[in-house]
């Protein structure tokens, strides 16, 4: 099934750091995140450093095009962390000269100063997370914010200079009403983000409320929701990119599109993911160890190197970019994945005609309806690749 294998000098380039502490878990949450609201810094920055050593290598002379700091939460450590390594990052690998720098922040551990620090080393976008500006489903989920502290987040955000804000907010919480949600989103687009995640309260394993699940909004309720607030965010001229992601024209989340590109990403930090198309075209998937003890004496935290095989970066290319309302170009396939796209018109001219998936001006997008099983979409898309390989 293989056509000539991708070139990584081709590939964009983008560098994830995870900061694996947060001051409190939250009861929803599955994220790498462990409580210390005092986190060591100073031993951490070490650590990256020295795990910035063999991801430098793993760049092989390419520069970052964005870097995303998440967590966790990040806001937890000092800007000067972040101005050492960053110029560590630039110095050992090298920042395009727009690079997008994103730091996940909570409203709970944040500051004006911080702020300040933040923009001075270099960040150049926010991602706050507010989640709901309702007091009590705030209560409800744990955070260690109310509205209040939110709102002044976006204020110290503005004032330190960010033009680039996100704002992560979820719905169908416990005991939530389609208008409450819809309220919280309006309250929301009032604080003047240019982006915003608007995410489905899923229950994980190996959560609290896994555990002990909280009463949730039933499927018809989210579904109505949803359509409602998609037509409020376009009011408010956002335009729906990704399936839980909205932007104002050229706002879209560069790193997201990245990944969601079937792009290259170095990981650095406890149990950060990363993808690395090596010079020989074989695309390898790797992630960092994840307990922070363990990470901060390693002397080497690379976990877990795997190699894909044809099929699986068929179906990653897949899972990824039919993620994106726009969809994949079909030129884009091959060169990504080193495969025939030719080998699965039979399948995919099927999801065409069962109305999932739509074949035009050379990119392939699911439909509304496709969206909504994004998962049997994907599902359909194995079966046709294992008949090819
Ligand atoms: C990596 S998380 C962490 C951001 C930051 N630590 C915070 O919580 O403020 C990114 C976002 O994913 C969303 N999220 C986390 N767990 C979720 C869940 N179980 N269901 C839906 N969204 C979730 C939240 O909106 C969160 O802000
Ligand atoms: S603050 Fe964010 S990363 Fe930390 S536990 Fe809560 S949701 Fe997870």
């Amino acid at each position: 099934m293989t056509s000539p294998l991708p070139d990584p000098a081709k590939l964009p380039l983008s560098l994830y750091i995870h900061v694996p502490w947060c001051v409190r878990k939250c009861p929803y949450c599955d994220f790498n995140s462990h409580e210390n609201a005092d986190p060591p810094e100073q031993t951490y920055l070490e650590a990256l450093l020295r795990d910035l050593d063999t991801e430098a290598a793993r760049a092989d002379g390419r520069t970052l095009q964005t870097i995303f700091i998440g967590g966790g939460t990040p806001s937890l450590m000092s800007a000067h962390f972040y101005d050492r390594l960053l110029a560590a990052i630039d110095d050992r690998i090298g920042l395009a000269d727009n690079a997008e720098i994103t730091l996940e922040a909570n409203p709970g551990a944040s500051d004006q100063a911080r702020f300040d620090g933040y923009r001075e080393a270099g960040i150049n976008r926010l991602s706050i997370g507010v989640q709901s500006l309702d007091a009590d489903k705030l209560a409800a989920l744990g955070r260690i914010h109310d509205p209040q502290q939110a709102r002044d987040a976006v204020g110290h955000a503005r004032r330190a200079g960010f033009e680039r804000i996100n704002l992560d907010l979820m719905h169908g919480l416990p005991g939530q009403t389609s208008q409450q949600a819809l309220d919280d989103l309006a309250r929301a687009l009032d604080l003047g983000p240019d982006h915003l995640s608007w995410y489905e309260l899923t229950l994980e394993p190996n959560t609290a409320f896994w555990s002990r699940p909280p009463a949730l909004p039933d499927p018809d309720q989210i579904a109505d929701t949803e359509d409602a607030g998609f037509a409020l965010l376009a009011d408010a001229g956002f335009r729906r990119y990704e399936i839980s992601a909205f932007a104002h024209p050229d706002q879209a989340c560069r790193h997201n599109l990245n990944y969601w590109q079937f792009g290259d990403y170095l990981a650095l930090g406890a149990g950060a993911h990363g993808k690395i198309t090596g010079a020989d075209g074989r695309i390898c998937r790797y992630q960092k160890t994840r307990q922070p003890d363990h990470y901060l004496n390693a002397l080497d935290p690379t976990r877990a190197m795997q190699a894909l095989s044809p099929a699986e970066r068929a179906l990653e290319f897949f899972l990824n970019g039919l993620r994106l309302i726009d969809g994949v170009a079909r030129a884009s396939y091959a060169p990504r994945t080193g495969n025939r796209l030719d080998l699965i018109s039979e399948d995919l001219s099927q999801l065409v005609s069962d109305g999932l998936l739509t074949d035009e001006n050379g990119r392939l997008a699911c439909t509304a309806l496709g969206i909504r099983h994004l998962n049997s979409v994907l599902a359909r898309l194995e079966q046709g690749l294992a008949r090819h390989s």
